[in-house]
């Protein structure tokens, strides 16, 4: 066995432990790992398997040696610190947003569009959190029945934005159980009993950053700029997993009953859906899974062929650390990655 030493950058994030959870669990075969973060962290530890890894400050010259890295340490680190990666012969994973949208950069979800990790120049970038759950539900679909517009609203939990997020959620309910008032420091308002209908800051026509990732980067994975889509992306105050609600209008006819047999069989997906029982996915049990859930099946009887549906996926296990994982496994099926 040849040696595959892999870097997670970003280690003590939310993000970069699920990267370490998911390397174990799926017995990645690296026969080294190093855990990379700011001077701020290093000689702290992380777990992994059943001891844990020394954080050690990442520099230029920590890819030296190192043959995967998966980033994810915000865009303006992998900004700088990717192409350092590159240049030592090592191949990038990236999950922030800083390359997604680079036309040298393959945006790559493993069940929607795998090919295109053959074109990758060193660095293969992971989709936005929302995005990914999405094209997943979409790709079968649009395969059989031809969509033509997407509206999509997000209820996006608050790991999305990292740890400090999460430390904000529980520090403001801890506050107001107290009596009092909430500390607001990552979001623009409070995010405890509230909805915050702004991700990212606003942009383009008044559209946020993170609504005009779903759309930029949907036409990206899907290869295919026909298709219209239309976001509006909420944070809302739940720990991991994020929802959407989908309404979709396709060029052919498609009943309800055809959508779920279609996605009770295609790969990273489960349909639960029997409303009768009250059976439908929520974050709650999504946390922890690595499917895109799909319930709450429905005709759309105001199109001539639509449907509405419900999706919620663990945004830092498929929406991030899993999804990149699973690109660093199919470069070694593809044998593009020895091991
Ligand atoms: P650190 O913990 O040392 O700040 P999250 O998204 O949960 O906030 O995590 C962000 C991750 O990115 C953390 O591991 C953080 O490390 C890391 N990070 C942030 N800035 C840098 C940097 N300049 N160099 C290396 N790692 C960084």
């Amino acid at each position: 066995m040849s040696k595959l030493v892999v870097a997670v950058a970003g280690a003590t994030g939310a993000v970069g432990r699920e990267m370490l959870k998911t390397l174990e669990q799926r017995n990645f075969p690296a026969t080294e790992v190093i855990a990379l973060a700011s001077a701020r962290s290093a000689g702290t530890t992380v777990p992994f398997k059943d001891g844990e890894l020394t954080v050690q400050e990442m520099t230029d010259k920590s890819f030296e040696g190192v043959n995967l890295a998966l980033f994810s340490a915000g865009g303006s680190t992998s900004k700088t610190f990717a192409p350092h990666a590159v240049k030592s012969g090592c191949v990038v994973v990236d999950n922030s947003s800083a390359w997604r949208m680079d036309p040298k950069v393959p945006l790559v979800v493993p069940e929607v569009n795998p090919d295109d990790v053959d074109w990758h120049a060193g660095i293969i970038a992971n989709p936005n959190c929302s995005t990914i759950q999405l094209v997943v539900a979409m790709k079968p679909l649009h395969d059989a029945y031809t969509i033509k517009r997407v509206v999509v609203s997000t209820y996006q939990a608050v790991s999305g934005t990292g740890q400090k997020a999460i430390a904000e959620l529980e520090t403001q309910v801890r506050q107001m159980f107290n009596g009092l008032d909430p500390e607001v420091k990552v979001y623009p308002h409070q995010i405890a009993f509230n909805c915050l209908p702004q991700i990212d800051v606003f942009s383009e026509g008044d559209y946020t950053f993170e609504e005009i990732k779903m759309i930029k980067e949907t036409a990206k994975i899907m290869g295919d700029e026909s298709i219209k889509v239309t976001a509006t992306t909420v944070r809302v105050p739940v720990f991991y997993g994020h929802s959407e609600s989908v309404n979709l209008e396709f060029e052919k006819p498609v009943t309800a009953y055809q959508a779920r047999a279609l996605l009770a069989k295609s790969p990273g997906i489960q349909v639960y859906d029997n409303p009768g029982e009250k059976m439908y996915p929520m974050p709650l049990m999504a946390a922890g899974e690595d499917e895109v859930f799909v319930g709450r099946i429905r005709q759309d009887e105001t199109v001539e062929s639509g449907l509405n549906m419900w999706i919620v996926s663990d945004n830092i296990r498929k929406g991030a650390a899993l999804n990149a994982v699973q690109i660093a496994e199919l470069l070694i099926v593809k044998g593009k990655l020895k091991v």
